[in-house]
């Protein structure tokens, strides 16, 4: 399996701060910076859009900040350039929005970053079998897309097991209710990418948290 990359959700960062809120993740020892981008279509909410992502990208160069960026987002091909633009790092567009995942693809590659799909809690792994192959990522959501601060759906775990034994190097991402309490079932099932955000964000010490983290996974 593929070392733990820890990703803190900035969605539960200050948003009238982001580029201080990348850096101090970063100085926390975080790896990634998850970036959930949501249009009001997709998901009911409203998050961030290019112009935000080209600030924080100011704020924090390529070599130091990975921007892991999920795209809740009604047709994902529109979003692949601005994304590119404003210094994206890896688009992971969700399997639903999407009718042909391997052109999406395509053009990730072709704007020069790196790609994921994700799925939702009532999508089965079974659908990225045709393409999975293409991508560097997988997200396996363990929360329904749209706001921070969920319970964790154990009920996810098999879907993940499942891609683990047949993408053994493939990083699998979870996302939605990890925490200190929950790392140890998702590490089990053989995800190495994990989204934090209310248990790293409402940490008294994050780093802590963030190491805990990685540690569960790479044991
Ligand atoms: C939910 C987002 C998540 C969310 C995770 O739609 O995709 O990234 O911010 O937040 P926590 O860790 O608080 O569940
Ligand atoms: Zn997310």
């Amino acid at each position: 399996m593929p070392e733990a990359k820890i990703a803190p959700s900035l969605l539960a960062g200050d948003f009238s701060q982001l580029g201080h809120e990348c850096k101090r993740m970063i100085e926390n020892g975080s790896d990634w910076l998850h970036v959930d981008i949501m249009d009001g279509h997709f998901v009911p909410n409203i998050t961030i859009g290019p112009p935000v992502v080209t600030c924080m990208r100011k704020a924090v160069s390529k070599e130091i900040g990975f921007f892991d960026c999920h795209m809740m987002v009604a047709n994902p091909e529109q979003w692949v350039q601005p994304f590119a633009d404003a210094g994206g790092s890896l688009y992971c567009f969700h399997y639903e929005a999407t009718k042909d995942p391997e052109a999406l693809i395509e053009q990730v590659r072709k704007a020069g970053m790196k790609v994921g799909c994700a799925i939702k809690p009532k999508t089965p792994a079974s659908v990225l079998f045709p393409f999975a192959e293409k991508l560097d990522m997988i997200l396996v959501m363990t929360v329904e897309p749209g706001a921070g601060g969920q319970s964790f759906m154990p009920d996810m775990m098999p879907k993940v097991k499942e891609l683990r034994e047949r993408y053994p190097d493939m990083d699998i991402e979870v996302d939605g209710g990890l925490g200190p309490k929950t790392i140890g079932q998702a590490a089990d099932a053989g995800a190495n990418v994990i989204v934090a955000g209310t248990s790293v964000f409402g940490a008294t010490d994050p780093a802590e948290v963030i190491k805990l983290l990685r540690d569960t996974v790479n044991k």
